[in-house]
């Protein structure tokens, strides 16, 4: 009894020297993850949502245009769900003053958008052709939102390169999409700097490389595997950096703006905290996605451990060189610290365990890693098959990023949940609870000591969703696609996010839950707008998705409890 009493106090006191040494630090193996903070954002703290040109715009042809990959692609058959284009989607190219509308009704600060670069540069290639009817459009947005006090968040990249640079070089295989990259961004500052003050140059460029050039899952569709994502990034990234010099070189002191990239990066979460070979796992899991680019621009180079697994692989398989490519002395220099604040793109979390892939059946970015993702049924996922909300992931990115990186300046620049394409519910009351959640752990993080200035929800509008077509809708307001000049409806996560912006936060428990009453009220009146809707149409679907959901669910469970069991075992 005295001993273990004493062990007791032993313990007891190293876990206070622990955590006082440590107070400074983000607590790691807190499981903390319910609980839900009441406070306020810093003042200043800017609020927003997003959309890009290719989803959103239409007008694939119009006023001089030239062709994206994306045109293209999804003009091939059996590329996107039910084989849809973005050849109209929203129509947002004729209707961008009623969007803008729709901003200044939030209440958001600014407004997050994409140039595509063929509708100012049909052929990609500034010395062809510059289309000065596609420059006066995004002179005329620019224009519009600044007349309403709302803040332009530019995007250069946002995936549609111009269609001739992918036929005549390869795309982004090919180095010289650097210099005509560069072409295009320095326009874009001689034209519209003046007035734009947040630059991004490429949107999640992780999805460029791995969907673009190794699954094909994306545009231009190519399946280089193992080495056309690691090709596409090295350019990427170079691109990057060139564009930032050009405009820190040329354009900063007139222009005084920023110019920065924006990541995507699931959360890697060890699925046992005590195991060391899944702590690894979760880190290289990390680490190949957000990791990839943000290494290179902060500190120069790959991460350590892209270049272990790649280098060991790549000679497993014979190869003289790494299929990793390398930067010389130079480039990273030239490369490092070439971006002023860090964009974030954030959706969901993965459990990760170390798993150990055969190299005979030939390499590619994803057995490179030596993951195996794994997932907790019990996480809602409401829309997109691979996005399962779990809140506590976002403020651990959020911190990874500060210690990696330097504690950079941060804008969240999407963040949101989609629904399934037949659900017409504009109760959206799980978004609701996707953004409390997810903008919570914001908050958390923020108190943490991560530099966060900015958040964008994602996105403005339903829109065309890339290889899923129409069927995945992420929109704060709902699009019906099917009438010609596609009207936008409010879905109830509009009222709640509106409160949020007001507050600049949540100010206590009894007004938060009073906001989601307030938001499903107005959302039953307008509901009936889409009463017209062939809903029933949709039940015999609605029954057949039921039956096999609770079947996996069932299996997931029992297979989740058995490694719980297996591991209790060893
Ligand atoms: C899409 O195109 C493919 C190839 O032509 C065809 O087999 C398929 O039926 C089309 N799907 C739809 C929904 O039209
Ligand atoms: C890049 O483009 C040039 C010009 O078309 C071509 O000669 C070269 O082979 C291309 N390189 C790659 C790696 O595709």
């Amino acid at each position: 009894m005295m001993l273990s009493h004493r062990v007791g106090r032993a313990c007891h006191v190293l876990v206070l020297v622990l955590c006082l040494s440590a107070a400074e630090d983000f607590d790691w193996s807190a499981n903390n993850h319910d609980s839900f903070y009441y406070g306020t954002f810093p003042n200043g703290f800017s609020w927003g949502a997003g959309s890009s040109a290719y989803q959103t715009e239409g007008a694939w042809d119009k006023d001089g245009k030239g062709l994206s990959i994306w045109d293209v692609f999804t003009h091939k058959k059996g590329k996107t769900f039910l084989n849809d284009t973005g050849d109209s989607s929203c129509e947002g190219y004729y209707k961008f003053k009623d969007d803008i509308s729709l901003i200044k009704e939030m209440n958001l600060n600014h407004y997050r958008f994409s140039i595509s670069w063929p509708r100012i540069m049909p052929t990609g290639i500034r010395s062809d052709h510059v289309n000065e009817k596609g420059v006066k459009y995004y002179s005329a947005l620019i224009d519009e939102l600044l007349e309403h006090n709302i803040t332009p968040i530019v995007t250069l990249y946002h995936w549609d390169l111009p269609q001739v640079l992918q036929e005549k070089y390869g795309g982004w295989q090919n180095i010289s999409m650097i210099n005509y990259f560069n072409d295009f961004a320095n326009l874009c500052f001689e034209r519209y700097g003046d007035r734009v003050k947040y630059w991004i140059t490429f949107n999640n460029p992780w999805s460029v490389a791995v969907e673009g050039y190794e699954t094909g899952e994306h545009a231009p569709g190519l399946k280089l595997r193992g080495t056309g994502a690691y090709r596409a990034a090295h350019h990427i990234i170079k691109a990057h950096a060139k564009v930032w010099h050009t405009y820190d070189t040329q354009w900063r002191n007139k222009q005084r703006g920023m110019v920065g990239i924006s990541l995507s990066g699931d959360w890697g979460e060890p699925v046992d905290i005590t195991n060391q070979k899944d702590i690894e796992a979760a880190e290289r899991y990390v680490q190949f996605y957000l990791g990839w680019f943000a290494t290179p621009i902060f500190h120069g180079d790959y991460p350590q451990v892209m270049k272990d697994f790649i280098g060991k692989k790549s000679a497993q398989q014979g190869l003289g060189t790494s299929r990793l490519p390398t930067f010389s002395s130079q480039e990273k220099s030239y490369i490092k610290g070439t971006s002023d604040f860090l964009g974030v793109g954030h959706f969901t979390t993965r459990y990760i365990t170390q798993k150990n892939y055969p190299f005979n059946r030939g390499s590619t970015y994803f057995s490179d890693r030596d993951v195996a993702e794994l997932v907790d049924p019990r996480w809602p996922d409401p829309g997109s098959e691979w996005l399962y909300s779990v809140p506590w992931g976002f403020r651990r990115l959020l911190n990874f990023i500060k210690t990696q990186y330097g504690n950079p300046m941060i804008f969240i620049t999407e963040n949101g949940v989609s629904e399934k394409m037949m659900c017409t519910e504009l109760c959206d009351d799980w978004r609701i609870q996707y953004y409390k959640g997810y903008i919570n752990e914001m908050l958390k993080a923020i108190r943490d000591g991560v530099n966060v200035k900015g958040y964008t929800a994602w996105s403005l509008l339903d829109k065309f969703e890339w290889d899923e077509g129409y069927s995945e809708r992420f929109g704060l307001y709902y699009v019906d696609f099917r009438s010609k000049n596609k009207p936008r409806y409010p879905k109830a996560s509009v009222q709640f996010y509106k409160r949020i912006i007001k507050s600049n936060g949540f100010p206590n428990q009894r007004e938060v839950e009073n906001w989601k009453t307030k938001a499903t009220e107005t959302c039953s009146t307008s509901n009936q707008l889409l009463a017209a809707d062939p809903l029933t149409s949709h039940m015999e679907m609605v029954t057949e998705v039921v039956v096999p959901t609770v079947c996996t669910l069932c299996i997931l469970i029992s297979a989740v409890f058995l490694m719980f069991l297996l591991r209790k075992r060893n």
